[in-house]
């Protein structure tokens, strides 16, 4: 099977068993916009929490907010995003289609590499134990052609991106021949820049003046917040504020599930220090978060650091920490020493200072700031994807089984009796009803064992505990571990410790 019919699959399956559901879908749906189902919600919510404990619970430095959705236009205004928020947008005349110009050209830059690893790959049977990829990418003719075109296509596609020359944009579609690929023809509109904030109207009168943005980033709700919680908290730089909450951004190119959204959430931290420690900070967190991630459990190899070459004009370092999704490695987290910019653009804006008096130095200034952004929906995608795995049992049956992480499973012990009669769902009902306070419990009865373990083996639930005829004389029951299917007899009061073991957010949160 491809990636692309696992990752077809696993979308499948994330609706079949009530993750994530296309949104009105009852109306057709909404191009990128999805909902959580019980279990996605649940799911979220254990993402989210990891990320807080780690972020806000274990750094005495670092606090959390909720700030709203709707703030003063200005603030986007200060923060550039109403000048430049911008995606470059070419339509085909024939099939009314629209584009983002970067992304034809990026799709156009992977066919060259796939022609490139298609070459390898015939070199490397031609060649067999002799192959030397190295020395073949270098010499093959096809390959340094298909190479040098990259190179070329992408350089120019980079500058005109750099200097915002829409022109040169659409002379690099034309020049590389790219075709529409609903009606297959080259007939293009010019490129024009398309400003992805949704805006609406506050108030009842629909002025101009009454126009506000749904944000596109949770950060300025921070920025604009900066000196409220310093104040408030007693913080002393370099301290953070963390906020986990809705974005929306007006993508056009809306693919790969909830890779990119139109509705969205983030978690984002802004780190306030001394200017001139920005770099040291900036490192600091770079590896703060990788660990963060590793800790999860999906494979240190599914990570790595995009460095960015070009940065913004308000950032003097920014890296992405970039996962392996089943599409390919794609941004899922990134990092960026963003200066002192958007404090002292909300300075200049508001009229009021944003500084800091550093009692140490005797100084005020305006404190320089690393954030981290990671896409929670991203995430989701990560841990779904990584734990979805179609098996092939040792007696010949098959299951598909989410290995998530425990510490983030929806439902972290079913609870089955092991017939629906006899006593043994009361017996069930009483574990149930203890357990329920610790952790999130889901009761089944119905169909064989078998069936049901499938079932929680689905949703990836970590343990599923059979009581049986033999429990209501013994007070043990069976515990059933899901990846290794390994059952073991246990007394009913060494449950909850058992459990505890596996799905204690403080043992994961150990590894980081
Ligand atoms: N405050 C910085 C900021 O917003 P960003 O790189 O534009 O930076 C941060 O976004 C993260 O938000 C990304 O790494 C990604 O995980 C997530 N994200 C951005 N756009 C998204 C979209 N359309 N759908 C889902 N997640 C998105």
């Amino acid at each position: 099977m491809t990636q692309e019919d696992v990752f077809k699959n696993l979308i499948a399956h994330a609706k079949e068993y009530g993750f994530i559901f296309q949104s009105s879908e009852i109306y057709d749906g909404l191009s990128a916009v999805y909902d959580y189902g019980q279990l996605g919600a649940e799911l979220k919510n254990n993402i989210k929490r990891y990320w807080w404990d780690a972020m806000v619970r274990l750094h005495d430095n670092i606090v959390g907010i909720d700030s709203a959705i709707f703030m003063h236009p200005s603030i986007w205004e200060a923060s550039g995003h109403v000048g430049a928020f911008n995606d470059p947008l070419i339509d085909n005349k024939d099939s009314k289609k629209r584009y983002r110009a970067d992304v034809l050209l990026e799709d156009y830059l992977e066919k060259i590499e796939e022609k490139i690893n298609k070459e390898v790959e015939k070199g490397r049977k031609k060649f067999a134990d002799g192959f030397d990829e190295a020395q073949f990418r270098t010499t093959n003719p096809n390959v340094v052609r298909n190479v040098q075109k990259q190179e070329e296509v992408s350089r120019r596609m980079n500058d005109a991106l750099r200097a915002n020359d829409l022109a040169a944009l659409k002379q690099l579609i034309v020049d590389c021949e790219i075709a529409c690929p609903v009606s297959g023809s080259r007939n293009w509109t010019d490129v024009r820049q398309f400003n992805l904030m949704f805006s609406t109207q506050i108030g009842s009168v629909s002025e101009e003046a009454n126009v506000i943005y749904l944000r596109p980033e949770t950060a300025q709700g921070i920025f604009v917040n900066f000196l409220n919680v310093q104040k408030t908290g007693r913080m002393k730089i370099p301290f953070g504020i963390a906020q986990i909450g809705k974005a929306f951004r007006n993508e056009i190119v809306a693919r790969q599930f909830i890779f990119r959204m139109r509705e969205f959430e983030q978690m984002e931290m802004q780190f306030f220090v001394r200017p001139g420690e920005e770099l040291k900070w900036f490192s600091h967190w770079k590896d703060a978060r990788l660990r963060w991630h590793k800790s999860l459990g999906l494979g240190d190899e599914k990570y790595r650091f995009h460095d960015h070459e070009k940065l913004a004009h308000y950032a003097n370092a920014a890296t992405d920490i970039e996962f392996a999704f089943p599409f390919g490695f794609k941004e899922l987290e990134g990092i960026h020493s963003r200066t002192d910019f958007d404090l002292s653009r909300h300075q200049e804006f508001s009229g009021r200072k944003q500084q800091y008096f550093d009692p140490e130095t005797n100084e005020s200034y305006v404190p320089y700031v690393v954030e981290t952004s990671i896409g929670l929906d991203r995430t989701v995608l990560a841990v779904l994807s990584s734990a979805y795995s179609e098996e092939k049992l040792d007696n010949g049956e098959e299951r598909v089984v989410l290995r998530l992480p425990a510490v983030l499973a929806p439902v972290k012990l079913a609870v089955l009796p092991l017939v629906k009669k006899d006593g043994l769902p009361e017996k069930a009902r009483d574990i149930m009803n203890d357990l329920k306070f610790d952790f999130n419990c889901q009761y089944d009865e119905k169909d064989s064992i078998g069936k049901r373990y499938r079932r929680q083996d689905a949703i990836g639930t970590p343990c599923c505990v059979t009581i049986d005829h033999q429990s209501l004389d013994d007070n043990q029951v069976t515990i059933r571990e899901r990846d290794s299917m390994q059952q073991q007899r246990v007394p009913i009061a060494q449950l909850r410790r058992l459990v505890e073991e596996q799905v204690s957010l403080r043992k994961w949160l150990e590894r980081m």
